[in-house]
C-alpha cells in the first residue's frame, strides 16, 4: 500500500511539473523572425501581435464549435505536435468522418 501511495505521488508531480513546463512553452512569444523563412509579406506593423489576439486565435484554432457538428477544429486536421499535420492518416478526416484529398501540409 505504501508503495502504491508513493507511485500516484511521483505521477501526480510528474504530471503537474510536466503541465507547467507546457505552458511556459506554448505561452506568448510575440512574432520572431527565423533565419531559415524568407521574411513575412504581410504587413505586421499594420495589426500588431498582442498577446490578447494570440490567445483568442489560439482558443479559435481549438474551438470544435466552429464546425457544421461541433466536433472539429482546426488544430484535429493541424496537429501542432505533427508539425501541424494530420499525422498517421493519408488525407484529413473532416466532420463525420469525411475523407479529404489530401492532408495538412507541415508547417
Ligand atoms: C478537415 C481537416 C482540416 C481542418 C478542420 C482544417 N484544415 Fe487547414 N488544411 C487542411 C488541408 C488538407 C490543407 C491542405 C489543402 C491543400 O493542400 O489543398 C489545409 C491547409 C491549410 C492552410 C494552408 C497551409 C499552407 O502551408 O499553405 C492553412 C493556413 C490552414 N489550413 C489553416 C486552417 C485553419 C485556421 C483552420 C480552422 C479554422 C483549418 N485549417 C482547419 C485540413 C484542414
Amino acid at each position: 500500500m505504501k508503495h502504491r501511495t508513493l507511485f500516484v505521488t511521483a505521477i501526480l508531480t510528474v504530471a503537474i511539473y510536466g503541465c507547467s513546463k507546457a505552458d511556459d512553452i506554448i505561452g506568448f512569444l510575440g512574432f520572431r523572425q527565423t533565419d531559415n523563412f524568407p521574411a513575412p509579406v504581410y504587413k505586421l506593423e499594420n495589426n500588431d501581435i498582442t498577446k490578447a489576439g494570440f490567445e483568442l486565435g489560439r482558443k479559435l484554432f481549438y474551438e470544435a464549435r466552429l464546425s457544421r457538428n461541433n466536433t472539429i477544429s482546426c488544430g484535429d486536421c493541424h496537429i501542432q505536435t505533427s508539425a501541424f499535420t494530420h499525422h498517421g492518416h493519408d488525407v484529413s478526416h473532416g466532420i463525420d468522418d469525411r475523407l479529404g484529398s489530401r492532408n495538412s501540409p507541415p508547417s
